[in-house]
């Protein structure tokens, strides 16, 4: 049986690539639909060309009123049949009832190796601790942000001639391996095969 995934996106969407190219090549999910809360974000394209159902909910029509935006999200994930809830770059923190209704479905990529450098701006963070590793992370989202226990994360060094860019792409193109074979692992409880790569070490971690 393969997990019927919903994915959360604001951006580009590269994650959401990376799991529905996963999907595509036999990983044990469906990208069944995805839902960005700014209407003109490239994702929606990505899932367009994809053939992965796609719909805007633009948080801005809400105004404060969280619950009512978190609602239609609900509504359409439910419509959609989805099992799992995977937030790639989707820039809304979700409140308790949200995490609740999804809780141990619900899964999440950040650009840190968690719990270093939660929120925001992670890689100019990480360059002025002068830390000499980098990477990402993907964990369960629990209601206090960037915490939950962590399926898996992916780190990269950091080089002597790094900026914010050139460091954000790095960890990006490790995002990009870690994120399907995390997704993997959880759904199924199965660690995924993982190869070797020269710029990252993955790890899963075991119960
Ligand atoms: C990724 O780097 C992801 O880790 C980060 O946003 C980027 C989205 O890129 N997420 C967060 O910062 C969440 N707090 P993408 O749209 O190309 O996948």
């Amino acid at each position: 049986m393969r997990a019927r995934v919903g994915v959360l996106i604001s951006g580009s969407g590269s994650n959401l690539q990376a799991l529905m190219d996963a999907a595509a090549a036999g990983a044990p999910f469906d990208i069944v639909q995805v839902i960005s809360n700014k209407p003109d974000a490239y994702g929606l394209t990505r899932a367009e060309a994809a053939g992965a159902p796609a719909l805007a909910i633009d948080h801005r029509a809400f105004g404060q009123d969280r619950k009512a935006f978190e609602a239609e999200l609900n509504a359409a994930l439910r419509r959609a049949d989805v099992e799992w809830v995977a937030l790639a770059g989707f820039m809304r923190v979700l409140t308790r009832d949200f995490v609740e209704a999804w809780s141990g479905r619900l899964v999440n990529i950040h650009p840190s190796l968690l719990p270093l450098f939660a929120g925001l701006h992670t890689h100019a963070r990480a360059l002025a601790a002068g830390v000499a590793v980098h990477g990402c992370s993907v964990h369960h989202v629990v209601e206090g942000v960037d915490e939950g226990p962590i399926i898996g994360q992916a780190a990269v060094p950091v080089l002597p001639d790094d900026t914010a860019a050139t460091l954000a792409a790095r960890v990006n193109r490790a995002e990009l391996r870690l994120y399907p074979a995390a997704l993997a692992y959880a759904v199924t409880g199965v660690a995924p095969a993982l190869t070797q790569d020269a710029e990252s070490l993955i790890a899963l971690r075991q119960p």
